[in-house]
């Protein structure tokens, strides 16, 4: 965030950092951060309380964004604050995830069929799969290169184009928008819901 914000300050570009910590003490950062002046606010909450994430939310200029990083418990209150303001499927939040620890599975709708074909078009295979194999694996085991890392949908390294069909998309990277565009997949945690799936692999 720091690097973003001081980035974003040589680039005079429009931004806010609202920077929140138990005590002003244990914020680090504190004096370099000082100096981007007012584009940059302390909240340290023994002393001022919590970041007002509604107002936040609710001040955005158009087209403008929130970049998130801390607790899962604040990822998920900002997110909570967004959907609030601007509906179920916002699409202003933006954050990166290290671990999955403390989340729910995220299954949605799954494949009422015992397998279904998966196109591999690039490099020429299709396959009959069942609906909770993993595709990513099933790639790598033909050989095929697929980059990943997290095999757990947050690092987006294994995201993949979708030619054809639709997916419950299980992953933490993209948008809701981005996932109802079904333009895209992370292979690693995503499953069909369609009986034919192609994919641009
Ligand atoms: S390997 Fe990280 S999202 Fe798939």
């Amino acid at each position: 965030m720091m690097a973003m914000a001081e980035h974003l300050a040589r680039e005079d570009k429009p931004f806010h950092l609202t920077y929140g910590g138990r005590t002003r003490a244990s914020m680090a950062f504190c004096q370099r951060l000082d100096r981007l002046g007012d584009r940059v606010s302390f909240l340290a909450e023994d002393t001022q309380g919590r970041a007002d994430l509604e107002t936040i939310v609710r001040d955005l200029p158009d087209g403008g964004l929130v970049y998130v990083c801390g607790p899962l418990g604040l990822l998920q209150a900002v997110q909570a604050a967004a959907e609030a303001i601007h509906g179920a499927d916002q699409d202003v939040v933006r954050f990166e995830l290290f671990t999955t620890k403390g989340l729910e599975p995220r299954v949605g709708a799954s494949l009422d069929a015992d397998d279904y074909e998966l196109v591999l078009a690039r490099s020429g295979h299709t396959l009959r799969l069942a609906p909770e194999d993993n595709i990513l694996e099933k790639a790598l085991a033909l050989g095929i290169d697929v980059e990943n890392d997290c095999r757990e949908g947050i690092c987006g390294s294994c995201v993949t184009p979708i030619l054809e069909g639709t997916v419950d998309h299980r992953d933490l990277v993209l948008t809701k928008k981005e996932q109802a565009a079904m333009a895209e997949m992370m292979i690693c945690v995503s499953r069909p819901t369609c009986a034919r799936l192609e994919l641009d692999l």
